[in-house]
């Protein structure tokens, strides 16, 4: 009988050196710069078990061979590069792809992304980002699926399932990295890398169950995040990366540490020296130090001192180890380029441009403004910085996108409709933060000459991604002078936003006709544009995330809890109608702002579509259950507009009273319909009451009986609600 996995692991390890142990534990860079002949010199001692941000296909393959041919054990590399959203193919930026809703799609093309990488030589990635994100200041949000803990699980599961296939071992299938383990999405005022306090409650509920997702989907690997959690760096954190990932939840893959963050541990001030910060890494759990020196240097000396057991250390390899057999490195380890479908296939680009299709979200539409009829106009004005930016409309992190991919608005809307309306363009702005406004008359004079104009605004790459946040999330440099411009010409004005986060629109929104927030859209974002705005396709994606009004509301996000005196129309204040002489009694009394609305610009879960859709005769299987069984929501969904289109069908639920306080809203299902004009379809989601769990005050996952209110519609905001009990007879 051959060997089990655990088999060939054990028998390997039992040969190894302690220095070949501590090897397999140490991630190299390998980009451009580092000589072949230095990493060939290590590969040789066996002292580099996984090498990083090398691609050219040819150095990965003379890498694997070295290792496996001129080392003593022989063992393959594991080969790492982030692919966040796409390699050579560049899709819509992971926080697009959730606003798509659509993780079947998702997966899709994720798969692309595998397959091109592993064309590469690479055989892992760093990727899915899963961390909420309920603040869009902070730049990596634009990496994220945004502030839900449900959708953003799904989209997890489908990004390791795209990456890793069914068999990790199959020729196009790498291994995924669940990261950046745990809360890093709540870092202090969206600054990068500051500080995260979560309480257990939380973390438990809100930020980890991404994580648990991923790894109930198999994901290989994990990777603690840079930021400190509740005073203990998560580098260094033994409750997150033994308790919960090994103890609670039998991972058994490795977790590769964030880039050098073993050795941030000293700046964090957690350690004085490097071989504290490896110390408090290894027995924390982190099992490879990715692309620092921390363990190389002192892994060995701390175990001959007796401070680290070797056991520690070969359990720390197997998980490596067991990575590498899964991924059937040991049978195959050079890859042949050949047996990879070419970049960029029809298909890569096909699955691009639907993903860019789903992920545009319609914030506003005034009547009669989209879709555009090109029969019944002869001009229009295409206007702004992001008309035509190649390299901008791809996002954040693209190390090996193919910017000559990209197909840009201005130019899918030339080939759309070219030949039948004139279609002028001026830049108007050197870029997205350009204060500079003498171009603004070139882009009035061609204004004022169209039958309508499109803006195409927002954030360039640059601004947002690692390292990138915002304080002020508004439309940078001078658009809203722009927009107010150009509305003054009394032309129609839509504008098509490019960002990699929400931004605060509340300064442009009246002074537009409509509105498609498209992300950072990716190589095929102009067609799936273009064929937005003039009807070729209806829009249906969804917000993954809430906009605020202003800044200072956030954090906002829709599964806040009620608080003992939650806000409502009738009991806020605005200031500008404080008198002069104003007693604290007189001042609502009630959780709000009084210098703006209690409710964000556009809820989560939102987005039009150029169809209408009605709900109605939301209905449960039964008024009440039993703990342990499950219950059938339902509700009827009508295309009352007059083209088919989909619609994002949603259910949310409320637990009423619990032993902690529950969100006011949560969200528990979602289905995408398709819908004819005048169709009705019946939309049932099935609710069980494990589904309705939660960590309470004694850390335990548990369904309290109770009353609960659940919600069917088109967003987060809408309200045609019915109810349902659970009871517990036992
Ligand atoms: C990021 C990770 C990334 C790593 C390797 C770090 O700076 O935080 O998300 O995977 O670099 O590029």
């Amino acid at each position: 009988m051959p060997a089990t996995t655990e088999e060939r692991v054990i028998a390997l390890l039992a040969g190894m050196t302690l220095a070949e142990k501590v090897g397999q534990l140490t991630q190299v860079n390998a980009s451009e710069g580092y000589p072949p002949e230095y990493l060939g010199e290590r590969l040789r001692s066996g002292h580099i078990g996984s090498v990083i941000n090398q691609v050219d296909v040819d150095v990965v393959n003379e890498l694997q061979r070295i290792a496996v041919e001129e080392s003593h054990r022989g063992i393959p590399l594991l080969v790492g590069r982030d692919v966040i959203h796409g390699f050579r193919t560049i899709m819509p930026i992971p926080l697009g792809q959730a606003a798509t809703w659509n993780p079947d799609l998702v997966q899709a093309g994720t798969r692309h992304a595998a397959l091109e990488a592993a064309k590469a030589g690479v055989n892992w990635t760093f990727a899915p980002m899963v961390d909420i994100s309920r603040d869009p200041r902070w730049g990596r949000i634009a990496e994220s699926f945004g502030e839900c803990v449900l959708l953003t699980s799904r989209m997890a599961v489908a990004m390791v399932r795209g990456f890793q296939g069914d068999d990790l071992s199959e020729t196009g299938s790498i291994a995924a990295c669940a990261k950046h383990f745990a809360a890093y999405g709540a870092v202090e005022s969206g600054r990068d890398y500051a500080t995260t306090n979560v309480p257990e409650t939380k973390l438990r509920n809100v930020y980890l169950p991404p994580f648990k997702a991923a790894v109930d989907a198999g994901v290989a690997t994990l990777m603690p995040s840079f930021s400190d959690l509740n005073g203990v760096p998560a580098t260094g954190n033994e409750f997150l990366l033994t308790q919960v990932l090994r103890d609670e939840w039998s991972f058994d893959g490795f977790v590769v540490s964030d880039w050098d963050s073993i050795r941030q541990l000293q700046i964090h001030g957690l350690t004085e020296n490097d071989r504290e910060s490896a110390f408090e890494a290894a027995t924390a759990g982190v099992d490879m130090e990715m692309a620092g020196d921390a363990y190389s240097d002192h892994l060995a000396g701390l175990v001959e001192e007796g401070r680290i057991s070797i056991d520690a250390i070969d359990t720390a390899v197997a998980n490596v180890l067991r990575a590498k057999f899964r991924l059937g490195l040991f049978e195959q380890s050079i890859t042949n380029p050949a047996e990879l479908p070419p970049f960029a296939s029809e298909q890569a680009l096909a699955t691009a441009r639907e993903l860019a299709l789903q992920s545009v979200v319609l914030l506003k539409n005034d009547p009669g403004t989209l879709p555009l009829c090109v029969d019944s106009l002869n001009s229009v004005a295409v206007i702004g910085p992001l008309a035509d930016a190649p390299y901008e409309q791809l996002g954040t992190w693209i190390f090996d996108g193919d910017e000559s991919l990209s197909v840009t608005p201005l130019s899918a809307i030339q080939s759309l409709v070219g030949d039948r309306a004139d279609i002028r363009y001026v830049r108007a702005m050197e870029n997205s933060r350009s204060k500079a406004t003498e171009a603004f008359d070139e882009a009035i004079a061609i204004a004022n000459d169209a039958d309508v104009a499109i803006l195409f605004l927002g954030e360039e790459s640059i601004l947002s991604g690692e390292a990138h946040s915002r304080a002020d999330i508004s439309l940078p440099g001078d658009q809203a002078e722009l927009v107010r411009r150009i509305r003054e010409t009394g032309t129609p004005v839509i504008a098509v936003i490019l960002a990699g986060r929400p931004l605060t629109l509340t300064n442009v929104v009246d002074n537009l006709d409509a509105i498609l927030f498209a992300w950072h859209p990716g190589a095929m974002g102009g067609p799936a544009i273009a064929d937005l705005l003039f009807g070729v396709e209806s829009p249906s994606g969804k917000l993954p995330a809430t906009f605020p009004r202003m800044v200072g509301q956030i954090p906002i996000y829709y599964s806040q809890k009620n608080s003992g005196k939650p806000p409502s129309p009738d009991n806020v204040v605005r200031i500008d109608d404080i008198d002069t002489y104003a007693p604290q009694t007189s001042l609502g009394m009630s959780a709000f702002h009084l210098d703006t609305c209690f409710t964000p610009l556009f809820p989560f879960g939102f987005g039009l579509s150029y169809a209408w859709f009605e709900y109605s005769n939301i209905r449960t299987s039964a008024r009440e259950i039993e703990l342990g069984d499950s219950v059938t929501i339902s509700a009827d969904v009508t295309n009352r507009g007059d083209i088919a289109a989909d619609e994002i069908v949603q259910l949310y639920c409320r637990d009423l009273v619990a032993s902690i306080t529950r969100p006011v809203k949560q969200l528990k299902g979602f289905r995408r319909v398709h819908l004819q004009p005048g169709q009705t379809a019946t939309v049932e989601f099935d609710l069980h009451t494990d589904d309705l769990a939660f960590y309470g005050r004694d850390m335990r996952l548990t369904t309290e009986p109770g009353e609960f209110h659940v919600w069917i519609g088109g967003n987060s905001a809408m309200e045609l609600r019915a109810e349902f009990r659970i009871i517990d007879s036992d």
